[in-house]
């Protein structure tokens, strides 16, 4: 029996639990805190669905998107655990078409798109888009692959093109938060009389239309169970350049979700869809993980 002058009862730390049952209890609810894994939280304005893009985006509302980032698979053959890499020729550019007309009218008249792709296909790609949309943009991202062997019948690839796309010159697009600030011994370099307070030299340079950012080896941290998931840093440029803030995201072909980890971080809304479920289970624990460092970040 425990009366008023007793201390506080405390739950007894893990691995030196006494024979008082109430305090056994309560060391066991700490120990199983302890292992259980915790279920992933993903807010509500962003939404992983584990579906195909194709037979659901009509129930996507038109003009509703402000940014589509589309990174599909790109007809080469890739084993995403599903059939979706093996068309090839003019199937693959005839299904491509098909997701493209249906996810054009889903941008809002400020909206822009910007699909990866290769250049096997992006010669095609880009002519059909011309035909619907403004170019902006050939991105070249440099995956910076090291210099080794390779192939000895033509120059080694070692790019991704990415298209950038928008439905009118008014397209919504800020510059100020993507630009690359200078190291102090180059701004300095760049001082001269003529420069002084440009805004460039201040706030950083315009990030250009070659982004060289490494692709994602087994060892990088950033990396996931995925075959062709793309680094943060480039879908984030896109996010931040291409979608005002708290405005909405599409990616019909989210993978492990690298497009909703950039709308968490930057508190834009997304609705991505993936048909394979274990990618989805990705997507859900990178979110829960990069909504919760915002959260303790204070944004
Ligand atoms: C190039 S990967 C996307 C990678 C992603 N950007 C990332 O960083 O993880 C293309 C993805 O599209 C998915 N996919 C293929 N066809 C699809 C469809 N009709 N609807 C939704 N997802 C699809 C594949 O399973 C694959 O994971």
């Amino acid at each position: 029996m425990r009366d008023e002058f007793d201390e506080p009862e405390v739950p007894a730390p893990v691995g030196e639990v006494n024979a008082d049952a109430a305090t056994l209890e309560a060391a066991e609810a700490v120990a199983n805190a302890a292992v259980l894994p915790t279920v992933p939280v993903v807010p509500d304005t962003i939404r992983l669905l584990n579906r195909d893009f194709l037979t659901d985006a009509a129930k996507l509302p038109d003009a509703s998107i402000d940014l589509i980032v589309a990174d599909p698979p790109y007809g080469l053959g890739k084993d995403y655990g599903n059939d979706s890499d093996m068309r090839s020729g003019e199937d693959f550019l005839a299904w491509t078409y098909e997701w493209l007309d249906l996810a054009i009218p889903k941008l809002k008249p400020t909206g822009s798109l910007y699909v990866f792709c290769t250049w096997q296909y992006a010669p095609e790609i880009f002519v059909y888009l011309k035909s619907k949309l403004t170019m902006i943009n050939e991105i070249v991202w440099d995956r910076r692959v090291p210099s080794m062997g390779g192939t000895t019948r033509r120059f080694t690839s070692v790019h991704d093109n990415i298209g950038f796309f928008a439905v009118s010159k008014e397209y919504y697009f800020d510059l100020d938060p993507v630009r690359i600030p200078y190291d102090a011994a180059t701004k300095k370099a760049r001082s001269r009389k003529l420069f002084e307070g440009s805004k460039w030299l201040e706030l950083g340079y315009n990030p250009k239309d070659v982004w060289s950012v490494s692709r994602l080896h087994r060892q990088h941290a950033e990396r996931v169970d995925h075959p062709t998931q793309k680094p943060l840093e480039i879908v984030e440029r896109m996010v931040l350049a291409s979608c005002p803030p708290g405005g909405r995201v599409l990616d019909p072909f989210m993978g492990s979700g690298t497009t909703a980890v950039a709308c968490a971080r930057q508190q834009r809304e997304f609705v991505g869809y993936e048909i394979n479920e274990s990618y989805c289970a990705i997507a859900r624990e990178r979110v829960s993980a990069a909504a919760a460092s915002a959260v303790a970040a204070g944004a």
